[in-house]
Parts: C-alpha cells; structure tokens; sequence
C-alpha cells in the first residue's frame, strides 16, 4: 500500500488513462492522419523525396465550361484538386474533402457531384461545368445565381457555389419542384451558417425564374 492506502499498480497492468489524455490522443491521431492525406495529396512522399510507386502525371484532356482542357494528372488526383490548383478555376471550394458537405459540387454531364470524389482521369469523356461556367457566354447569369445574387441568400458564402451547382443540376430535371422537394434534393450540401431557410427561398425563386425564362 502506498501513503494514501492505495495497491501499487502491477509493471505490467494497463494504466487507467485520464478524459484529459483521451482527448489529447484523439486530437493527436487526427492531425496525423489529416497531415498525411496533405502531404500524400500531390503524390509526393511524406518526406517530399519524390513521387509515390504508380503516381506519374499523365497529359489527359478534359471538357471544363466547353473547352477543352490539356492538364497533366495523377491517377489518384481529384477533380477538385484539379480544378482548383491546375486549372485555377478557384469558384469550386474545397470543404471535407470527404463527400460529406457539397461545397465542392460541380455538373459533370449535368449531374452534380461532388468534385473531390471524383477523380480526373474518370472523367476525360464527359462535360464539366463549375460556378465559373454557368453564366451564359454573353455574361447573363444562370436563373439559379440570379435569383441567389437577387435574394442575397448567403452570409459567408463558403458553400454558395456548391449549392449553386446542386440546385441547377436538380432545377434542370426537375424545374417545379415543391419546396420539400427542392429540399431533399440539394440535402447533400451544407450551410455552416445554417441559413438554410434563405438559401430555399432563393432556390424556389430561381424555380420560377426557370420557368419564366
Ligand atoms: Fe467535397 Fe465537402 S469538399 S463534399
């Protein structure tokens, strides 16, 4: 018994670990996996000697906004990651990079999708569009951003293109929805600021815009 009554623990019993150190564990593993997936994005090793086994950029071409886009890439790499750091077309966000918020969705043969998910080299045969691309050619924006611009729909506007794109691939196959329809089928993108009732008035709007048009 040690001063305050208690058994000396065994060398070899497990140790009780404290709420404190779980946290301190679990925050620790979750930066070194997010570190890693970082710096295994570009193919590189973690040490950055170089690419990874199977990681060779090969010249492919992709339909991006009707034109045809001559870019290197990874049989690994994202469409987002494409998009945004070798097309530069920085109108596509990255938030999760995990399917799970929408902010990276774009209209890949106009259905959206989640761009980082996808990965490039799968989609040499279709057509692309991003935020950057949906306006017409002659500068007049696409019902959906009217009515978003019109509504001021968004506070941060961080997820503003994402839900942009979802709502057109949704409006164009199905352009009188109700609200909850409209609902369900952009449900695979969020709002950090939660403003989601803005965002539906909007949305419904850019309906009627459609069918005005
Ligand atoms: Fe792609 Fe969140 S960044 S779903």
């Amino acid at each position: 018994m040690d001063a305050k009554g208690m058994e000396p623990t065994p060398p070899n019993a497990p140790r009780a670990v404290t709420r404190r150190q779980m946290i301190q564990g679990v925050i620790a593993a979750g930066v070194t996996v997010s570190g890693a997936a970082y710096l295994l994005r570009n193919g590189q090793t973690v040490l950055g000697r170089g690419p990874l086994p199977g990681s060779v950029e090969r010249l492919i071409t992709i339909s991006v906004n009707g034109q045809p886009r001559h870019v290197d890439v990874m049989k690994q790499e994202t469409l987002a990651m494409t998009l945004r750091y070798k097309l530069n077309l920085t109108g596509t966000k990255l938030g999760c990079d995990r399917s799970e918020c929408g902010a990276c969705t774009v209209l890949v043969d106009g259905v959206p999708r989640y761009s980082c998910s996808v990965l490039t080299h799968t989609v040499r045969n279709a057509k692309i569009t991003t935020i950057e691309g949906l306006a017409a050619p002659d500068g007049k924006l696409h019902p959906v951003q009217q009515a978003v611009a019109e509504g001021q729909a968004f506070q941060c506007a961080f997820c503003m293109s994402g839900f942009i794109m979802a709502t057109a691939g949704f409006l164009a196959k199905k352009p009188s929805p109700t609200r909850a329809e409209l609902a369900h089928g952009i449900s695979g993108n969020l709002c950090r600021c939660a403003d989601y009732n803005k965002i539906l008035d909007a949305m419904m709007h850019a309906g009627e815009l459609m069918r005005r048009a």
